[in-house]
């Protein structure tokens, strides 16, 4: 068996070598552009480059070392007909858990209040929230969605979840379809995105959307930068109507340094950390898809081409 490999940050290394032990029959060839490669089995990579497009063309399947598929879903009508396999959780779903709990509860419980009174040295105790006021309202309900959702919950959280299908998630006020968005987002007072970036979802949270929060909402971004008009919500964070936003993804990454969101307070910037690949539970989940192709026995989180993710 022959694996092409592609890392964007060009550490290939203890990826070969973490192959090597869950696969030791493998080869596995790290891609380099200029050099001709043979003909390979699979391919494992998340954000290919156009050049290693045409080496897609002899693999039997294609492994993604992440869970959004849109960087090679822009290669769609370039790629072969074989299965695209994207990473199921893979320690994924824990670390936006924490990612999205730590920003929820910061809003709930006023940290960022409470930091800037402390930065002016000023004592004084603010009204608390109360939990039946501050609705979740979290956008794709999918491996990761789900994960989140059951935290919220654990914190007594009232939680709303929209998706694409219709769902019945206990405790949980069940959305679907675009024309429940606008009541759904009427009751979020936290909005946190987990979606899948399409072209049904890019740009999906333009003024006229992110208007329909209550005043004073909060807005976490996980998913993707390009689901966000970024200008409208800068004006909203602005004008006060969004009270505070944590931005994990961008339209451009590395955030440009002009970009106006670095300078306004009430915006949180991590760059793209909510949930990373973890190479060995990446290579472990991998390696049994491939041990289980190779068996003829259906595997997991094949994405579907037609609906982009
Ligand atoms: P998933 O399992 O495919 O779940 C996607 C969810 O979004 C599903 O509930 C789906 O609805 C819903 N959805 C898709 N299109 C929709 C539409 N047009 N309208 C309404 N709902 C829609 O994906 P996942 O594994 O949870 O990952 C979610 C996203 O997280 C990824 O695509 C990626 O962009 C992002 N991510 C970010 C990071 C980071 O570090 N920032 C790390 C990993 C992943 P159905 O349930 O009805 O299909
Ligand atoms: C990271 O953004 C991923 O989709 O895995």
């Amino acid at each position: 068996m022959r694996i092409l490999l592609h890392r964007a940050d060009g550490n290939t290394a203890p990826w070969v070598a973490d192959f090597a032990q869950a696969l030791p029959e493998a080869e596995v060839v790290a891609w380099k552009e200029g050099e001709a490669v043979a003909p390979c089995d699979y391919a494992v990579l998340w954000s290919p480059p156009a050049a290693l497009v045409p080496e897609l063309q002899h693999v039997k399947a294609i492994f993604l070392t992440g869970a959004g598929v849109d960087a090679i879903m822009k290669f769609n009508d370039q790629l072969p007909d074989v299965p695209i396999i994207r990473l199921g959780d893979a320690g994924m779903a824990v670390q936006m858990a924490e990612y999205v709990l730590h920003a929820v509860l910061g809003y709930y419980r006023r940290m960022p209040e409470y930091e800037a009174q402390a930065r002016r040295g000023e004592w004084k105790q603010l009204p608390q929230h109360r939990k039946e006021d501050f609705t979740v309202g979290v956008l794709g309900t999918g491996v990761l969605g789900m994960r989140v959702v059951e935290a919220l919950r654990h914190f007594g959280f009232p939680v709303r979840g929209w998706s694409r299908s219709a769902k019945s998630i206990e405790g949980v006020a069940s959305f679907a379809g675009m024309e429940s968005l606008d009541g759904f987002l009427a009751g979020s007072r936290v909005l946190v995105n987990m979606l899948p970036l399409t072209p049904e979802t890019n740009e999906l949270l333009n003024h006229a959307r992110l208007s329909r929060l209550p005043k004073g909402a909060y807005l976490v971004n996980v998913a993707r930068g390009a689901h966000i008009v970024e200008n409208d919500l800068l004006e909203l964070v602005k004008s006060g109507h969004i009270a505070g936003a944590t931005l994990d993804v961008f339209a451009n990454e590395p955030l440009p340094a002009a970009h106006p969101f670095w300078s306004e307070p009430r915006i949180t910037i991590t760059p793209h950390v909510s949930a990373l690949t973890l190479r060995t539970e990446s290579v472990q989940q991998i390696a049994g898809k491939m041990r289980a192709l190779a068996r003829n026995e259906p595997v997991a989180d094949v994405v579907d081409r037609q609906r982009g993710y």
